[in-house]
């Protein structure tokens, strides 16, 4: 298991900090390094944008921001925390529960490319923008009916909200003349996320290509372009075997010359650019046993990093040991033991890593919870129970910046 960064200087805000610590700490420099290094392995034709539900912060937009395409988002709110990041960088706007509100407001901000998840979101899109006097280009979200690699969650490919069925497809292309105010460029699919495996992705995006192409054909479609989604996986498990993405990008670029094809792709990757940059740290508060097991108990919990009980899996960690121990009573600890890391909160979800063995584990020590700078504080539950919240500190250039939300509810 390791860290990607420098961890020095979130050592020394450790060693500032009187009250238990609890923060998440992401290096931006580190992320620069990775996003520049993900987007040189790409090819030409392909149009990268950062799935902004994965980690929405200025700080990472801001960075992120001078190597892609665009940023991809699902609502109003992530419309302007992108526009606030870069008024310039395209927006694809996507999400199964687009109101008229969320597409009046795209509509104003400007936003370049819209996924229709409906026939609702057709109508919808195209009279709201006939009363703006707009012309918008919208891609058609499928939810696809042909067998899906094997990956942690599965959007699509089955019975779920996302996307039109791939079955409704043809007729919906067939009432597109009916849309004035809509010009269709292509399609969109995003059927699966943390997918760890390169091979089974390519073979994902042949087929994409060929069903697209069928429809193109079929239909006559001014196709400019081919959005094939996200869901290039991070392995939690084993740091060592990730998404072999420069293998990915050259057989993909091989595809895209043997395809021969005219359109563009996109991409829309969120766990892939950030869940590496970040960690969260949190402090053991209290260590006691209970029918026989030991549990460890942190300033913090699922209401910070909802992550491992969503996935119901130990999130890889380390321990950082801390000598110091002021208080006149004994400090409890365990060695060579079982135990279970548990957040705060009155719930026995709140598990974070269960029954993993531990070589010594004490009271003030600290537990590092690494690769969480994606999906972590920002699909949490922050405010149950009312606890403070974490401090989120962005390192860059030797300088830390750090954000602090009021978290009095
Ligand atoms: C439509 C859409 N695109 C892209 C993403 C990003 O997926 P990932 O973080 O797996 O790359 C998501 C994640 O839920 C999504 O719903």
């Amino acid at each position: 298991m390791s860290v990607a960064f420098s961890l020095h200087p979130l050592q020394e805000y450790i060693t500032q900090q009187t009250d238990p610590v609890c923060a998440y700490y992401y290096d931006l420099d580190y992320l620069s390094q990775r996003i520049q290094w993900i987007s040189e392995n790409l090819p030409d034709k392909v149009n990268f944008y950062y799935a902004i539900k994965a980690n929405s912060d200025q700080p990472v937009l801001e960075t992120l921001s001078p190597y892609i395409h665009g940023f991809e988002v699902a609502s109003l709110g992530e419309i302007h925390k992108a526009r606030q990041a870069d008024s310039h960088r395209p927006i694809a706007f996507g999400g199964p529960g687009k109101t008229r509100v969320e597409l009046q407001g795209a509509l104003d901000a400007g936003v370049e490319l819209y996924h229709i998840e409906s026939v609702l979101q057709l109508d919808r899109l195209n009279e709201l923008a006939a009363k703006a006097g707009q012309k918008v280009k919208v891609l058609l979200r499928v939810n696809p009916r042909f067998e899906l690699p094997d990956a942690t969650l599965q959007m699509a490919g089955k019975a779920t909200q996302f996307g039109i069925d791939q079955a409704q497809i043809p007729e919906v292309l067939a009432s597109l003349a009916s849309y004035p105010q809509l010009e269709c460029v292509g399609f969109h699919f995003h059927a699966i996320s943390n997918n760890l495996d390169a091979d089974s992705h390519l073979l994902l995006v042949k087929t994409y290509i060929e069903v697209a192409r069928g429809w193109q054909q079929s239909h006559g479609l001014n196709m400019e372009l081919l959005n094939i989604g996200g869901g290039i996986g991070i392995n939690y498990q084993d740091s060592d075997q990730q998404f072999a993405w420069q293998h990915y990008c050259q057989e993909l670029n091989k595809l895209i010359q043997e395809a021969d094809i005219a359109f563009s792709l996109a991409m829309e990757c969120g766990r892939f650019v950030s869940a590496t940059c970040g960690c969260y740290v949190a402090e053991v508060t209290d260590i006691k046993s209970n029918h026989d097991q030991y549990f460890a108990v942190l300033r913090g919990g699922n209401h910070q990093f909802r992550l491992p009980s969503s996935w119901q899996h130990n999130h890889p960690f380390q321990v950082i040991s801390v000598d110091h121990w002021p208080w006149s009573y004994p400090r409890p600890g365990i060695l060579g033991e079982k135990i279970t890391l548990c957040g705060e909160l009155c719930t026995p979800k709140d598990v974070l890593a269960s029954r993993v063995e531990i070589e010594q584990l004490n009271v003030g020590d600290l537990i590092l919870f690494e690769q969480t700078g994606a999906y972590g504080w920002h699909i949490s539950h922050h405010n149950f129970l009312s606890h403070a919240h974490p401090d989120r500190i962005y390192h860059s250039n030797s300088q830390l910046l750090f954000i602090k939300e009021d978290a009095s509810c």
